[in-house]
């Protein structure tokens, strides 16, 4: 017998898709205000899913993590990613794939990208024009691409450089509308007629980029040879240079394919998510002088020889950054939870195979919690804490974003530098609203700024400046 899922949406299934697609948020609220905490939707591919936006249940999950299976629910990924990609695995292969990933995203390793993030910014601020609008997200992407191809491909210049950066950019920005987007969920939409169908030109991009990935990864391998001098052997710091080096327990590298798919789950997985979450806190600071006052009163008191590091611990800035990523959920819930077994959820038994999706955009706006949830106010993370299931905008348990240090860093790094140097305001007074972008929330216009000053020279970080 089919055991009773809480709250289930009577909709037609394929209606429930399109508004899914369309408006994530839109349809949380819907269900949500008639459900209560959790409603069970349901997601073509994946059937029937509870949806959370309860911090007790959703702890019940994260504190059961062995109990579930994440990869085979995020297969809708696979088209951009690959089969080989750490989100798509699960159990002991997922393990040893994040134990090869994790180092160059966590402790000191992260302190040699930070002065490339400050120089990456400041070639990015210096061609903005004074009273010449731009795009903040636009901006904050070029700044993420970039980061990406030093930083994790180790390419900084040359052909392969030269062709790849337009290439990712118009990859990516194939479904970078909700209509677009409906590529990736629609089944039926996913034929390749050759490079006049959208899924065709997909899937040509895609066979490009996998080809100079995997040049590039063919001759890291064999590097080449200088007659009479002796081989290059220390590898470079960028994150691909240090997969080739890891090891795993059996001895084991990783091999071409997987290395690949790694790659791209990294740009897929790094690049939107920062560049949009960035985008929001343009938005808020210029839209709150309160905030822009404190920030700037804050960053400006460190002095002149102070280190990116030392700007990456600003209480007040950390603030500004964590209430940016509790109102703008870059994911509207994070990756599905299959129960491999019978499991207690929120106080009640399910079956295994049942699909949990806990929700970031229900409970970071819960008014208990929250209160004036709609507002931003980076004070109420100065004032308390919150626990892993009460603010989860890296997801949680033993899939919590590989990369939540670095995208910390990086957006504290890149507003500081922002800040400090331009003096920014909102081109245009209405407010922006969410909409979908591929997997991504992301703000609909892309937050146009103008610059009105750039900033004298003031006692702050020298190496910021
Ligand atoms: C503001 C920026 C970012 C946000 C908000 C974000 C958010 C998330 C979320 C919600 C998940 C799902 C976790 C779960 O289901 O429990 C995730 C997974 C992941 N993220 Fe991020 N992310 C960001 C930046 C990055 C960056 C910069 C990288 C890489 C350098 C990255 C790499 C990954 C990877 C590889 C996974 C899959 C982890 C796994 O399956 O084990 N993310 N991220």
């Amino acid at each position: 017998m089919a055991q009773s899922l809480p709250n289930r949406i009577s909709a037609p299934p394929w209606w429930q898709l399109i508004q899914w697609v369309a408006d994530p948020l839109r349809f949380q609220d819907k269900y949500s205000q008639a459900d209560g905490d959790w409603f069970t939707m349901r997601l073509a591919r994946l059937g029937e899913v509870v949806v959370l936006g309860n911090p007790q249940a959703i702890q019940d999950l994260f504190s059961q993590d062995t109990k579930f299976d994440v990869g085979r629910g995020n297969a809708i990924a696979e088209p951009l990613v690959g089969r080989n990609s750490l989100m798509l695995m699960d159990g002991d292969r997922h393990r040893r794939e994040r134990k090869l990933l994790m180092p160059p995203f966590h402790g000191e390793r992260l302190h040699t990208y930070a002065q490339q993030i400050v120089d990456i910014t400041r070639q990015v601020t210096d061609r903005w024009q004074l009273g010449q609008p731009f795009v903040a997200r636009t901006a904050m992407q070029q700044i993420s691409l970039e980061m990406i191809l030093q930083i994790v491909f180790g390419l900084r210049e040359g052909d392969r450089y030269d062709q790849l950066k337009p290439l990712l950019t118009a990859w990516l920005d194939m479904t970078d509308s909700p209509l677009r987007s409906s590529l990736l969920f629609f089944e039926f939409l996913q034929q390749d007629l050759g490079p006049w169908s959208p899924w065709g030109r997909m899937k040509q991009r895609q066979r490009q980029v996998h080809a100079l990935l995997q040049a590039e990864i063919g001759d890291r391998r064999a590097p080449k040879q200088v007659p009479g001098q002796a081989p290059e052997q220390a590898p470079g710091t960028d994150v691909l240079s240090l997969m080739m080096v890891a090891r795993d327990e059996a001895g084991q590298p990783m091999a071409d394919e997987e290395l690949r798919d790694e790659l791209l789950t990294i740009l897929f997985a790094g690049h939107e998510t920062t560049s949009t979450t960035l985008a929001w806190a343009l938005y808020q600071i210029h839209r709150h002088p309160q905030v822009y006052e404190t920030l700037i009163a804050e960053l400006d008191s460190l002095g002149e020889d102070a280190s990116p590091m030392a700007v990456a611990q600003l209480p007040y800035l950390n603030a500004v950054c964590q209430e940016t990523l509790r109102m703008y959920p870059v994911l509207p819930v994070i990756f599905p939870r299959i129960a491999k077994e019978p499991v207690q959820v929120g106080g009640q038994w399910f079956d295994a195979e049942t699909i949990f999706m806990p929700t970031i955009y229900l409970v970071h706006y819960r008014e208990n919690l929250y209160p004036n949830a709609h507002e931003f106010q980076p004070e109420r993370f100065l004032a308390r804490q919150y626990s892993p299931s009460e603010y989860f905008p890296f997801g949680g348990g033993s899939r919590r974003c590989l990369g939540y240090a670095l995208a910390q860093l990086e957006m504290k790094l890149v507003l500081a530098t922002v800040l400090s140097h331009c003096q920014l305001a909102l081109a245009d007074d209405r407010p922006v609203k969410l909409q979908r972008r591929g997997f991504t929330l992301a703000p609909s216009g892309g937050v146009p700024l103008v610059m009105t000053h750039r900033r004298a020279a003031q006692p702050c970080p020298s190496s910021i400046r």
